[in-house]
């Protein structure tokens, strides 16, 4: 839907950024999921740069992205099976995890002995780690462009606002790459492992992982490696945000209107005209894909509008809605 909304790929600012990369500076990057803060997984002190400007701890560890599945062996441990999802998936939405490889920075995996892969399919970071990965195959850090523990931005604005470039701001360039076109982030699995495991759900979906590997994937244990998307309460907005059912939506806005909260509602058309009055409301897609695409600017435009309290209506708990009922739950925990 938003994929025709992206704009050509500009050489000119690649180049830009490949120039910045090279210097250890910091590159705001469209992903197809959501914007990347890129930074060279080489130089230790640009990818420090990145914890810094987003105030994550250090200890939680990056994604590297590379420019397709031949550079999985630079960076890690390839299996069978990691050869066979990234021929299959890559470029595109999803991130498998591997046993690392001595090339790979502690500074990148918080000194954990496993590396995050992932080839995004967006032109424009495409195009830029095509041009910035040359013969030894080098890869970006690229955790999503927000402060830590904030909503993911899927839009160039989002980072505006939030990160900014410098002077004011903390990146030495943003690219804009319009919308993202899946607006949450990738699918995360662990192979580094005896069996494969969820390590974060996405757009691709459990099923479509069983279906390549012909084995199950379960949700990783709580003995999983650190993933800061793991965090009960992620993607948070400011406002208290609580998530309701369908049917209860009403009664609860009526109850918190009653206490005089103004309040800021997110929930399908046809349940607006039951509502009280609202400081906002926002309309939400019924189809899954529309719904996981809109979500952060939803999370965004809700939090933005000065309400007291955020009301979400629950979407469906059916498999493929996993990926959103999963950040909706972060978000409101
Ligand atoms: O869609 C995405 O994956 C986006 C775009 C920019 O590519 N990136 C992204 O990165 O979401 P980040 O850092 O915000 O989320 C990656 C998650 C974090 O929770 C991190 O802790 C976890 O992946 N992670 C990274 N490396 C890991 C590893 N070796 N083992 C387990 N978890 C890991
Ligand atoms: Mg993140």
């Amino acid at each position: 839907m938003t994929k025709n909304l992206t704009p050509p790929v500009d050489p000119v600012e690649i180049e830009r950024a490949v120039r910045v990369l090279e210097a250890g500076g910091l590159v705001a990057m469209p992903t197809e999921t959501v914007y990347g803060l890129a930074a060279d997984a080489d130089q230790e002190s640009a990818v420090n740069a990145t914890y810094d400007a987003k105030g994550r701890p250090r200890n939680h560890p990056l994604i590297v992205h590379v420019a397709g599945p031949e550079d999985i062996a630079w960076w890690a441990e390839s299996t069978p099976e990691a050869e066979l999802l990234a021929r299959r998936y890559w470029p595109g939405p999803l991130t498998i995890v591997l046993t690392k490889k001595p090339r790979c920075g502690l500074w990148v995996t918080g000194g954990q002995d496993t590396v995050a892969l992932r080839c995004p399919s967006h032109p424009w970071a495409h195009a830029l780690i095509s041009a910035f990965s040359g013969p030894t195959h080098r890869g970006l850090t690229a955790p999503s462009c927000n402060s830590f523990g904030r909503i993911s931005p899927s839009c160039a604005r989002h980072v505006r606002e939030d990160l900014g470039e410098k002077p004011s701001g903390k990146l030495d360039l943003i690219l804009d790459g319009g919308p993202c076109e899946f607006g949450i982030e990738s699918t995360m699995v662990n192979l580094s492992g005896a069996r494969p495991e969820i390590l974060r759900h996405g757009v691709v979906t459990r099923a479509m992982l069983e279906e390549t590997l012909g084995r199950p994937v379960p949700d990783a244990g709580a003995d999983a490696p650190r993933a800061s998307g793991r965090l009960k309460s992620h993607y948070a907005p400011r406002t208290k945000a609580e998530l309701v059912a369908p049917e209860a939506l009403a009664e609860r806005a009526r109850e918190l209107s009653a206490e005089g909260l103004a309040l800021a509602v997110m929930a399908p058309e046809v349940l607006r005209a039951a509502l009280p009055a609202v400081k906002r409301f926002v309309a939400a897609p019924e189809d899954v894909s529309a719904y996981g695409a809109f979500l952060y600017e939803a999370l965004h435009e809700l939090d933005a509008a000065g309400a007291d309290r955020i009301l979400i209506a629950r979407p469906s708990d059916a498999p493929e809605w996993a990926a959103v009922d999963d950040r909706l739950g972060r978000a409101t925990a």
